[in-house]
């Protein structure tokens, strides 16, 4: 029989980052993969294709709004989406072969088919030509997530779709409607938009991006309203319908929506169906999620998880950073992710940043604090850049000044929260940030100036 040290469930960044730095330590490692690409949701139909969309987007957007203010006149930028579809799809095979090829690097054993626990250090591999058994002195389920349902509306795999179907419309849709005003569907909402569509997002609650800074979030609404989006709030969608002409979609207290095409992203689920989760006794909770212990640990011996399909924000680098610590504790007795230091990104123009508390999580912790805000109008970069929409806001300890969240919405804010997050894992004040010399002149100014603004003493505006 197959014997490994480590059989992975799932390709994803989570279960890949995991598999290469367990063969790293000296482990035997296989997973077990049921596409035939490697790399998961986020490589395949998730974060790579759509940032992929989303730089395309944004090109076509500048060609046909913002070039003029840099004197450079477009007579006609046409849109060609073959292509723009067909480049998106090239990236997404180079990274997917790129993480085959760090597989053959590492010596890592491949699996192609749908992995399943069948029983205290036993694992099956259903693939095309039938079962393949194998032993696992470790298991780790990385699975990850998909989409969640809404009741009323059935996806149809055309007009009424998820994530995955935004990525490869065929033509760019006269009316969009986007059940969901999250990190998907703002960011999908915003490719189809700068492409043409009529975009209307129908958020159930009385703000969009929920569990991000509320300041940070209201700046991003009128952004986003000011780009063209269509945005309504407290809309409870109870159905969607479609038929051969458009959609419909009905919410509570106003007449229904007609439309072409229909997104749904109200959120995703963990994958853990037909795991064999009962064959070794693998607890979950009341959301589906495993339970597992600080170490990543089920309450099955030698039965791990990672990523989304337990608890925390599901994010590719959050189950990258967990299939590390988990692997080292495995075989080093030491391995730890800080769950404070993980950053958020919205992908929008401008994109939106985040790490650490909020100030709504501050002030219901009852935990004293002081902030900053710096706006990018005042940084000469944002200027040259013509981007100057958005602001830094850095909040600290009142007592001791230690940075508790960052939060941004601006420019290349993405980038710009790494230097956040790696002063935060060490434990940084704002008088860290605000003392530390940042090149003049660049955009991480305006996370300087917000830290000085901390203390009251910005020196640009
Ligand atoms: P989300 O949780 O970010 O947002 C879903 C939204 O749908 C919420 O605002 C919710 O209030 C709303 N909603 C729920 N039921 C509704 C209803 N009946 N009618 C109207 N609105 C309703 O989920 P999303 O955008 O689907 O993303 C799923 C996951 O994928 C997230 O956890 C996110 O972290 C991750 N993701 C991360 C990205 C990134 O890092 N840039 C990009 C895309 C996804």
């Amino acid at each position: 029989m197959n014997s490994h040290d480590l059989v992975v469930i799932g390709a994803g960044p989570g279960g890949y980052t995991a598999a290469i730095r367990a063969a790293q330590l000296g482990l035997n490692v296989a997973v077990i993969e049921k596409e035939s690409a490697l790399g998961g949701t986020c490589l395949r139909v998730g974060c790579i294709p759509s940032k992929a969309l989303l730089e395309s987007s944004e090109k076509y957007w500048e060609a046909r709004e913002s070039l003029q203010a840099h004197g450079i006149k477009i007579t006609k930028a046409d849109l060609d989406l073959p292509t723009m579809l067909k480049r998106k799809e090239d990236i997404v095979g180079a990274l997917t072969r790129g993480v085959a090829g760090l597989f053959k690097k590492n010596k890592i054993t491949r699996y192609e088919g749908h992995g399943r626990i069948a029983g205290l250090g036993k694992v099956v591999a259903e693939g095309k030509e039938g079962p393949v058994e194998i032993e696992a002195k470790n298991i780790l389920i990385a699975t990850g997530s998909k989409s969640a349902d809404l009741p009323g509306v059935a996806p149809d795999g055309d007009r009424i779709g998820t994530s995955t179907e935004a990525l490869s419309y065929d033509k760019v849709p006269k009316h969009l409607v986007v059940i969901g005003a999250g990190y998907i569907g703002l960011e999908l909402g915003s490719v189809w938009l700068r492409l043409g569509s009529k975009v209307t997002v129908l958020e159930y609650l009385d703000r969009i991006l929920p569990g991000m800074d509320l300041e940070i979030a209201k700046e991003a609404h009128k952004v986003f309203r000011k780009q063209g989006f269509e945005i309504r709030l407290k809309c409870r969608v109870t159905g969607a319908r479609s038929d051969k002409k458009g959609a419909t979609v009905e919410c509570e207290g106003t007449e229904p929506i007609v439309c072409d095409r229909v997104l749904l992203s109200v959120g995703r689920i963990p994958n853990t169906e037909g795991l064999g989760l009962e064959s070794v006794g693998v607890q979950t909770d009341a959301k589906g999620r495993i339970a597992v212990d600080g170490h990543f640990q089920t309450n099955a011996p030698g039965v791990y998880a990672i990523g989304d399909v337990i608890p925390g924000p599901m994010l590719a680098h959050k189950a990258e950073e967990e299939g590390v610590a988990c692997v080292e504790h495995l075989v080093t007795g030491h391995g730890h992710v800080d769950m404070n230091c993980i950053p958020g990104v919205v992908y929008t123009h401008p994109e939106i940043a985040t790490v650490g508390k909020s100030e709504e999580e501050l002030q219901e912790g009852g935990i004293p604090y002081r902030k900053g805000l710096f706006p990018f109008m005042a940084n000469a970069r944002a200027r040259c850049l013509a981007n100057t929409e958005g602001k830094v806001k850095v909040l600290a300890h009142s007592l001791t000044d230690r940075v508790l969240g960052v939060h941004i919405i601006g420019p290349r804010a993405g980038d710009l929260i790494a230097e956040a997050a790696a002063a935060m894992a060490f434990g940084a004040s704002s008088e860290d940030i605000a003392r530390t010399c940042h090149a003049h002149p660049t955009l991480s100014e305006a996370l300087k100036e917000a830290a000085l603004a901390v203390d009251n003493r910005p020196i640009n505006i």
